[in-house]
């Protein structure tokens, strides 16, 4: 049987049991609404800082989405953040101030963590991973564990928000025709600043030119998703980039404007047809939201 057929086989005879680090923030109320009743997942388990901890979620978690409390959440006694917890891996929504030596305390103790946080996404050993994009990266794994003696655990972290949908069209037209650099505007909506987040004097009516960190994310973060591991480090894409990052008053979703420079002359048709054609494009177009929805039908 083929190692996806395991994983389907397994997955049909339970759920792996997750843990959220960071539940009661805005990313980590994301997660915990997203693993309610996931095909994969059971949330077992939620920690956050002293202020919660040992609270009912639902007394501790200040909630912002549109629907209700996961009912199966909601009483959840918050844990701190001591790496016992009752679950198979954590997926970690920890402000950037603790997740760095958290983290490493959880795959120390055995658990994989799958981060949100900047912390460790340049890390030399540690997977910075789209997994439509760049899933040969999880081979750094079993080195990163040899280098930091964390046995079964490990860390793998996701990139930041604005970085995940640019790279995502970046690689079609990477593999197709190569990139040689690349330069893109950001507006950012309010969310991307987690919760209470910009003040409101400083964004209604307004775009600030600046959010601090960003544009030095968006520039090295690519390199490593569009590199390559090659079996002791990971070696970058060599790409140009240039990044202009704003916030804008919106309440969700990103927008970017992105100019890039291919190695390979390609028509317009030859572009679209790049992009049509990746794998996760595929998946897109043919899901029932697509065939539903006109506006979906992108490229246009
Ligand atoms: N917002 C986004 O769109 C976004 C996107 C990508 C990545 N990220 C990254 O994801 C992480 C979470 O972002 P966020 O926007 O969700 O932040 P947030 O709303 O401020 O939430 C931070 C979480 O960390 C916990 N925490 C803070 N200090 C702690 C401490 N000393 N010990 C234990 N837990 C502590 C908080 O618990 P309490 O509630 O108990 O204080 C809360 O659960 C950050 O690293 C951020 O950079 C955010």
């Amino acid at each position: 049987m083929s190692p996806a057929a395991n994983f389907e086989n397994s997955m049909l005879l339970r759920k792996f049991r997750a843990g959220i680090l960071g539940a009661t923030g805005t990313v980590g109320q994301r997660l915990v609404h997203l693993l309610s009743d996931h095909p994969w997942f059971e949330l077992t388990e939620v920690a956050a800082s002293e202020r919660s901890c040992a609270k009912k979620y639902c007394e501790a978690v200040n909630w912002h989405l549109d629907t209700p409390i996961p009912s199966a959440a909601a009483n959840f006694m918050v844990k701190n953040l001591e790496p016992s917890l009752d679950c198979d891996f954590v997926f970690s929504a920890l402000d950037s101030s603790v997740a760095g030596p958290a983290e490493e305390d959880f795959a120390r103790a055995g658990y994989p963590v799958v981060s949100n946080s900047k912390n460790h996404r340049l890390s030399p050993d540690v997977p910075l991973l789209i997994p439509e994009v760049n899933a040969a990266h999880l081979d750094a794994i079993p080195v990163q564990q040899k280098n930091r003696g964390y046995g079964s655990g490990f860390i793998v972290t996701n990139p930041n928000c604005s970085t995940a949908g640019l790279v995502l069209v970046l690689k079609p037209l990477a593999d197709a025709f190569g990139l040689e650099k690349m330069f893109v505007v950001t507006m950012q909506a309010v969310s991307g600043a987690g919760y209470p987040g910009v003040p409101s004097l400083d964004i209604l009516g307004n775009v600030v030119p600046f959010i601090s960190g960003e544009e030095e994310k968006m520039e090295e973060e690519p390199q490593k998703l569009l590199g390559r591991w090659d079996g002791s480090r990971f070696i970058e894409a060599g790409l140009g980039i240039s990044a202009h990052c704003n916030r804008v008053p919106v309440e969700n979703g990103h927008l970017e404007c992105v100019s890039v420079s291919l190695k390979k002359i390609a028509t317009l048709r030859e572009v679209r047809e790049a992009l049509r054609s990746s794998s996760w494009m595929k998946k897109i177009v043919h899901s029932p939201a697509a065939t539903s929805t006109p506006e979906m039908a992108w490229p246009p």
